[in-house]
């Protein structure tokens, strides 16, 4: 087992550390940094996750000097939603949570946005721990600070932007993962690879099977390079004015795909998968990438058992997703597309039919 790799996420007074590695949680008070005056932590995770690490949580909280409360919600995104945030005020109230106490949310990205959230509104603000125990929390929700909650209006629609005061990324906690969820954060990883970091594509494409199988030593490799390529770019663009718009390469149609399918068929790191496709062979068909980049997309990805086809999509419907996005900006259809695995751009007034034929290639 290797040392954990420490990765800066240097925005000044609100820079922290992403600690990537295996047994984190075993070691939690040796990696919490205690905010001086704090003398308790409002846990938030699900029964899924605390039966798994709760009890090792606990302890490290204990060893750090800190009375945990509990508070569960509910396993799944519908805990994202402002009934359960207000039962979760109410818990914080009763603890009773002051100004100098720590939440530490412990899960996946859903745990994550909604503990985080209440961390960013209680109080106007207390610290946050993010202990992420899922693929796509470790590798993207749980470093950023963005934080939130749906409405049945939409997804994320309530939010505030709070970064955390450690993010302990335990790549040994992704072994209990679904292999779905592995292979659904796995396309948040390659993600990374195309836009920046070719290295993260290479190895992925050496051992896909190791990596969905959960390899503690691959998948911490990718772990720890795609949180490289995500705080460097959360250090440049905080608030996602241009460059961390990169990191939305393949949602653009993959959010589509999820708003059309009802947000149950896929995971998102599966849509996201789908978006990659549809994306390269719009790149390619703009003169934008390099031949061969959507062979090469579809190559990694079938080989990851993500999908790369299969869903049918009402052109119109498509078309008034991207259009109310389009209305949000006040611009032509934007997407970010890759140049070349390792460099992404993006690209204004994409024209509708291009991106009408792109979704069709998806059936
Ligand atoms: P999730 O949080 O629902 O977790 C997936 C499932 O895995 C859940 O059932 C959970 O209980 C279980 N689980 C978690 N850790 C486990 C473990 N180690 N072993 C066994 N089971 C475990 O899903 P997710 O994919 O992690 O997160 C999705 C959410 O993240 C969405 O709400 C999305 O909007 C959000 N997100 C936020 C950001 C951000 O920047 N804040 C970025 C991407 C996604
Ligand atoms: N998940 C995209 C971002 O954090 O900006």
């Amino acid at each position: 087992m290797s040392a954990p790799a420490r990765l800066r996420v240097d925005l000044a007074e609100r820079g922290y550390d992403v600690v990537v590695g295996e047994g984190l949680l075993a070691g939690l008070a040796e990696h919490l940094p205690v905010p001086a005056h704090a003398e308790r932590a409002a846990l938030v995770t699900n029964a899924t996750v605390d039966r798994l690490y709760g009890d090792a949580v606990r302890a490290g909280l204990a060893a750090a000097g800190l009375e945990a409360h509990t508070i569960t919600v509910p396993d799944g995104e519908d805990a994202k939603s402002l009934s359960v945030a207000e039962t979760g005020y109410h818990r914080l109230a009763a603890i009773p949570l002051r100004r100098d106490d720590l939440v530490v949310a412990l899960g996946g990205g859903v745990v994550g946005d909604l503990a985080g959230f209440l961390a960013a509104t209680w109080h106007r603000g207390v610290a946050v721990a993010q202990l992420p125990t899922t693929l796509l929390a470790q590798v993207d929700a749980a470093v950023g600070g963005k934080t939130g909650i749906n409405l049945p209006e939409g997804k994320n629609l309530v939010g505030a932007f709070h970064q955390p005061l450690i993010v302990l990324a335990d790549t040994q906690t992704l072994a209990t993962l679904p292999e779905r969820e592995r292979r659904a954060g796995l396309g948040e990883v390659a993600k990374y690879g195309f836009i920046d970091d070719v290295a993260v594509l290479e190895r992925l494409e050496a051992e896909p099977a190791a990596a969905v199988a959960g390899d503690p030593t691959v998948l911490t490799e990718v772990v720890r390079r795609g949180v490289a390529v995500k705080a460097r770019i959360v250090a440049a663009d905080e608030r996602e004015g241009a460059e961390r718009m990169l990191l939305n390469y393949g949602h653009t149609i993959g959010h589509a795909i999820e708003a059309l399918t009802g947000y149950t068929r896929y995971r998102h790191g599966e849509a996201v998968a789908l978006g990659m496709v549809a994306a390269a062979r719009l790149g390619e068909r703009l003169g934008v990438s390099e031949t061969g980049l959507a062979a090469r997309t579809v190559a990694l990805l079938d080989a990851l058992g993500l999908p790369t086809g299969g869903v049918r999509l009402d052109p119109g419907a498509v078309a008034e997703v991207l259009a109310r996005d389009k209305k949000a900006r006040g611009r032509g259809l934007r997407f970010i597309l890759c140049a070349t695995p390792g460099r992404a751009e993006v690209v204004d007034d994409v024209p509708a039919g291009a991106v009408e034929e792109v979704c069709a290639s998806l059936a």
